[in-house]
């Protein structure tokens, strides 16, 4: 089976909801079309809106966080059954700003992952190694870790995306080169396989994230490993995110 295309925009802690709504309605004509699924990953209080102005077309809303216990006292936390209620149907989980700010570690990012699938969520799953990693040349080592972590206990990938974003590419305008990029996505599926067969590994959705933009984005686009994009700054625009999205083809 071949993997499902996904591109995704990761607003970050950007857009009140007014320039939600902005945003929204002028990305809305550049998805109608596409040939692949849409994503919008929003802040906790963008999503009502986003989800409202969504529920008709081919845009799937995304949270960016979530908290892997049901509910009690975690003050400042959101339970995956506040997310699927509020019509959420994906969560980003494990991004590097979670991991490097705010203490997020392999062991809480597939806590979370067990949780958001249990619900029925579908997970973004984000894994990369940082600019020291790779100078020592350990990335297999650190995204292989990161990846089978994530995933002790999940049994099925059919909810789940594994996006690779190099640390030392996110908000530096510094892409992985096409190749780069396709040659860690191409590990993490050879990881997947050696777990979960063939057939899982060759099915599954995995982006890259890292200054995708709406000119380097058909080159990362077009390699046999990398099945759509995680972008940050660039899906702010909806210009240049329209154009990663065309650029997207099946
Ligand atoms: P940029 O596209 O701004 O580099 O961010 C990538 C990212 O972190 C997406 O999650």
């Amino acid at each position: 089976m071949k993997p499902r295309k996904i591109i995704a925009g990761n607003w970050k802690m950007n857009n009140t909801r007014a320039q939600t709504r902005e945003l929204i309605e002028n990305i809305i004509p550049k998805a109608e079309n596409a040939a692949c699924e849409v994503v919008i990953c929003v802040p906790f209080t963008d999503l009502e809106t986003a989800v409202n102005l969504t529920h008709t077309g081919n845009i799937r809303v995304a949270a960016q966080n979530c908290h892997f216990e049901k509910s009690g006292a975690f003050t400042g936390e959101i339970s995956v059954d506040m997310l699927k209620e509020i019509g959420a149907e994906y969560v980003v989980i494990g991004h590097s700003e979670r991991r490097q700010y705010f203490g997020e570690t392999d062991v809480t990012v597939n806590k979370k992952v067990v949780a958001a699938l249990e619900s029925g969520l579908s997970v973004i799953v984000c894994v990369g190694e940082t600019l020291d990693e790779r100078e020592q040349g350990i990335t297999r080592e650190v995204v292989a870790r990161q990846v089978k972590i994530a995933l002790i206990g999940v049994k099925s990938l059919e909810n789940t995306v594994i996006a690779y974003e190099p640390v030392w590419a996110i908000g530096t305008g510094k892409t992985a080169t096409d190749d780069q990029a396709n040659e860690v996505c191409a590990f993490i599926r050879e990881t997947v396989k050696d777990i979960y067969g063939e057939s899982a590994a060759s099915g599954l959705t995995i982006q890259y994230g890292g200054s995708m933009n709406a000119k380097n984005a058909a080159g990362l686009l077009a390699q046999p490993d990398i099945n759509g994009g995680l972008i940050g700054g660039a899906s702010l625009k909806a210009e240049d995110f329209g154009v990663i999205i065309a650029a997207c083809t099946l």
